[in-house]
């Protein structure tokens, strides 16, 4: 969802200021006047969605003074500075300041709209990764990221924010798109080393030689890369798929980290992958390094063993992905619930996104089943079921929690609508409510 970029245009001359407004907004601009920089100071923060345009020639705080004081607050702003023709020595001195451009009295509408789209295209991009690095750094983010109130995924949370505090390296484990990457990028983002370098390598992406230069070095003196230890100094080195380290670089990895000592500089990371029946990161793992990391263990479980999350994880995708094609959730039906909550989700959340994406697309297009995106090709239209079974309670719960929750979305936290469509007295309503952990602050 990209909004439209916003251009401030000052100038102290009303037609002036009014005609290059006019003129970007016929390009589809949404443009802002002021007449003085004074006024223009009051709106322009550090954050400002868009870029300005300014005159130099100004009665009180000249263009010049403006710009300075613009370059103060945010210096990728970009500044488009208006100068009077031929002034030169003017137009150099803005560009030395920080100006973005300049334009040349009289102007040139087809000029004036290129810098306008070059400008507000870079401010795009800073503001892009301003939003991505805000997001990163905000643990907070990250954590509602996590979506889930089973038991099991609030002990997660409360285990993420323990380890993000605490010092030593760590060990994820878990089935393949159970969120192991994005645990450990929220461990990172909770924790002191916030702020610093993030580093992740896919060691089965590599052969052992290219993995032990990406590692530890020596790289070639014309790479401007570091090696990842190096990279990753002070701050996160994630490994995934540690399993695939060799024994020489396991041996490698273990010295790293006893040189480091305690409590270690750089915290590592690594994610190993629980999918064959009965290995562990234990039996892929040389002893000693092993201990080194799991002495803080995460296991992320498979989505099978979090039924509760199963419908709340679907309704909220299927939400999201509603909003980006622009269409309804599809709604659920008990028998499609109970079908959501008895697949066996081999592919865990990564598959639960692909189902719930494809579901809202059937929607759309009026046609297709759940039952169908669960279907097994081996077996003809018989949705596959785990073998795990559930107590029968568990399905009830986790329905009448998708229920409510659902309801409470469509009237917007109206409980006095909720009450009515489900046929529910008042006290019943606020009991699930609380039972199920649903805020109404939530749907307002
Ligand atoms: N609890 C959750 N709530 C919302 N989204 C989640 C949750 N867990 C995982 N996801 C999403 O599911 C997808 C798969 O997660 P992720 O890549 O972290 O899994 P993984 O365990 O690292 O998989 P792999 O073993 O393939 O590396 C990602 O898009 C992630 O954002
Ligand atoms: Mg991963």
């Amino acid at each position: 969802m990209t909004q439209a970029m916003k251009i401030a245009i000052v100038d102290d001359e009303q037609d002036m200021r009014q005609s290059i407004s006019q003129w970007l907004a016929l390009s589809g601009y949404d443009t802002e006047t002021f007449g003085s920089a004074e006024d223009a100071l009051k709106i322009l923060g550090p954050d400002y969605p868009g870029i300005v345009i300014s005159d130099i020639k100004m009665p009180g705080m000249d263009g010049m003074q403006f710009l300075k004081k613009l370059m103060g607050n945010d210096s990728a702003l970009p500044v488009i500075m208006i100068t009077g023709h031929g002034d030169v020595p003017m137009a150099v001195e803005a560009m030395r300041v920080g100006a973005f451009d300049f334009l040349e009295k009289p102007f040139n509408p087809d000029r004036m709209n290129e810098l306008a789209k070059k400008a507000t295209g870079a401010r795009r991009l800073v503001m892009d990764n301003r939003a991505l690095r805000r997001e990163l750094s905000d643990g907070g983010q990250l954590m509602k990221k996590l979506i889930g109130q089973s038991p099991v995924m609030e002990r997660l949370r409360e285990d993420i924010l323990d380890l993000g505090q605490a010092d030593g390296h760590v060990l994820i484990d878990g089935e393949t798109g159970t969120g192991k990457t994005l645990v450990a990028h929220a461990l990172h983002a909770v924790g002191s080393r916030a702020g610093k370098k993030f580093v992740l390598i896919s060691c089965g992406a590599y052969e052992e030689e290219a993995l032990s230069k990406r590692l530890f070095g020596p790289m070639n003196p014309e790479d401007a890369q570091l090696p990842a230890i190096e990279e990753a100094r002070g701050g996160t080195l994630v490994l995934e798929d540690i399993e695939a380290l060799t024994e020489t670089l396991q041996a490698r990895l273990l010295s790293v980290i006893n040189e480091q000592g305690a409590p270690a500089e750089t915290r590592i990371v690594g994610i190993s992958n629980l999918q064959e029946a009965g290995r562990t990161s234990e039996d892929a793992l040389r002893p000693d390094l092993f201990y080194r990391l799991a002495a803080l263990r995460i296991i992320v479980p498979p989505l099978r063993q979090r039924g509760e999350d199963i419908l709340t994880l679907f309704t909220r995708l299927s939400e999201q992905f509603a909003d980006e094609y622009g269409c309804d959730a599809p709604q659920v039906s008990a028998q499609e619930a109970a079908q959501l909550l008895q697949a066996p989700w081999p592919g865990n959340v990564r598959q639960l996104i692909n189902v719930a994406e494809r579901a809202v697309l059937q929607s759309r297009r009026g046609s297709g089943t759940i039952a169908s995106l669960l279907m097994n090709d081996h077996e003809d239209m018989q949705p596959v079921m785990t073998t795990e079974g559930k107590p029968l309670k568990e399905y009830v719960e986790a329905f009448e929690r998708m229920l409510i929750d659902n309801t409470m979305r469509r009237h917007r936290g109206s409980i006095a609508s909720v009450m009515d469509e489900l046929c529910l007295p008042r006290r019943t309503l606020n009991e699930k409510m609380a039972k199920y952990g649903l805020q109404r602050s939530d749907y307002l």
